[in-house]
């Protein structure tokens, strides 16, 4: 054969010998199919431990329970009882000891942000019940009436009187 066939082969071997080469040499000895097989398996094995040392960010209602069981008992039976605790209280972290974890946000942001009325039927957001901030008591916090883990009840913190009966 011609010098002009063997020469590109003989790159493109090049290429492909290179590339085994820097590829035994940067994938790590544990990268393999591991137990699941060659469909899902592929991973790094000493990548299972980094991830278990990564710090959970959000838990469920049933961890804050042990703690707070008033809050999540008037929660249960409330037409917030869809929400989770740390949809308005932020993530848990490592919340009680690192008391940076969870926040209280009283302000009507937090409550707006679900009940601003939308005129567009055609989301799940637009059936939650909805008022006009800027008409709905708009020199109030929403919390000083409503009592969020119950908010059909009054805040018992603020005032006596029922919201709604
Ligand atoms: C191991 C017990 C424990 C667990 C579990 C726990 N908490 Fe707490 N929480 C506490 C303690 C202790 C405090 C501080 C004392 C207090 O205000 O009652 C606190 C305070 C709070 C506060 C008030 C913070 C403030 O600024 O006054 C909120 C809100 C709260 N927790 C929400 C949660 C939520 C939401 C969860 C679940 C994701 C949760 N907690 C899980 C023990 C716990
Ligand atoms: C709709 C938002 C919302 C949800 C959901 C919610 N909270 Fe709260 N939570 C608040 C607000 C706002 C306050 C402050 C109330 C106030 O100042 O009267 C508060 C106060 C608290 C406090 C401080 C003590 C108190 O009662 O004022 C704790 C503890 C707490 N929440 C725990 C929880 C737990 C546990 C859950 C889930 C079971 C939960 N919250 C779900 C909004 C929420
Ligand atoms: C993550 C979204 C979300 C947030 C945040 C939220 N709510 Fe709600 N709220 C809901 C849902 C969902 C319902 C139940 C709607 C239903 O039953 O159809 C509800 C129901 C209510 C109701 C009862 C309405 C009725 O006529 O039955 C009131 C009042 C209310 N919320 C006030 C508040 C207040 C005050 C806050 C802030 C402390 C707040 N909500 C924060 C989603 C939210
Ligand atoms: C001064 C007290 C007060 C404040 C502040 C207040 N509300 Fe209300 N809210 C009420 C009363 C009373 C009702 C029941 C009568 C009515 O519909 O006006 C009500 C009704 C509601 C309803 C039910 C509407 C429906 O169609 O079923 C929602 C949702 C609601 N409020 C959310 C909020 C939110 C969100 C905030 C803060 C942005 C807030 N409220 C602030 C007193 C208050």
């Amino acid at each position: 054969m011609k010098n002009h066939v063997w020469r590109p082969l003989v790159i493109v071997l090049a290429i492909v010998g290179g590339i085994l080469i820097v590829r035994t040499l940067l994938v790590p000895k544990d990268f393999g199919i591991q137990e699941r097989g060659y469909m899902y398996g592929w991973h790094r094995k000493s990548n299972e431990a980094e991830w278990k040392k990564y710090p959970v960010k959000y838990k469920t209602a049933v961890i804050c329970r042990e703690c707070h069981k008033d809050q999540y008992d008037d929660i249960k039976d409330s037409p917030h009882h869809s929400i989770s605790c740390e949809n308005c209280h932020g993530p848990n972290y490592d919340h009680p000891q690192n008391p940076l974890g969870l926040k209280i946000d009283r302000s009507r942001g937090l409550c707006i942000r679900c009940h601003a009325y939308l005129p567009y039927k055609d989301s799940a957001r637009a059936n939650i019940p909805g008022i006009d901030p800027e008409k709905h008591y708009p020199q109030a916090e929403c919390v000083m009436c409503h009592y969020p883990h119950d908010p059909r009840r009054s805040n018992p913190k603020y005032q006596k009187s029922e919201v709604k009966s």
